[in-house]
């Protein structure tokens, strides 16, 4: 049985009509900042899919897209622990390429740290990440973010491509959950 939405959120930290408005802006400026210049959009599995696929019909720059999964967060688990694995890499070379990083949410930075500490030995035109939400005051290593669609304060939030025990990825706003009420789905 997996719990519905409505059974645990305290409230909606972001709507839907926010989230869009929030993506348009983000790509007109990155369709400004790389006006001239073709872009290897890199999306981090799973959360950031609904971000990237929303965000890239924004861009008007050529762009490719590739896909990339990294776990930190095991099932349960409310907190990262710090150890990251890239469980998916890259198709293709991104060698002299123009790399943007897409991500859902930075918490404590480990995920992104690491990614982008790998895809640097491989030699970029140039590196740089966007995420959708930036947790800010978790962060426990320094990760450079070139564009943020929200600062948010420390709640666990689901919907738009964040889960919560793998559910909830589907909805099309954010919520903040009210941990005294959610239960993991069981089965
Ligand atoms: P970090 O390595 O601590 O920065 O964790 C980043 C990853 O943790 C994100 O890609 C998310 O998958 C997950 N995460 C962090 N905070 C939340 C949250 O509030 N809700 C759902 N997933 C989260
Ligand atoms: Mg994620």
């Amino acid at each position: 049985m997996v719990q519905a939405w409505q059974d645990f959120i305290d409230f909606t930290l972001f709507s839907e009509e926010q989230i869009q408005a929030r993506i348009r802006e983000l790509g007109e400026q990155i369709s400004r900042d790389y006006a001239g210049k073709e872009l290897l959009v890199v999306c981090i599995l799973r959360g950031g899919v609904m971000f990237t696929t929303d965000l890239i019909k924004q861009i008007t720059v050529p762009l490719a897209v590739e896909f990339m999964a990294v776990s930190s967060y095991g099932v349960g688990a409310r907190k990262s622990e710090g150890e990251v694995r890239i469980t998916l890499d890259l198709n293709t070379s991104i060698a002299k390429k123009h790399v943007l990083i897409v991500e859902d949410i930075i918490d404590s930075g480990h995920t992104l740290a690491s990614v982008i500490e790998l895809l640097k030995t491989r030699d970029p035109a140039s590196l740089y990440v966007c995420t959708l939400l930036d947790k800010y005051s978790r962060r426990e290593v320094e990760v450079p973010i070139r564009y943020a669609g929200f600062p948010i304060e420390n709640h666990f939030v689901f919907g738009y491509g964040l889960d919560m025990d793998e559910y909830y990825r589907n909805l099309p706003f954010i919520g903040t959950v009210n941990l005294d009420k959610y239960v993991p789905p069981s089965g």
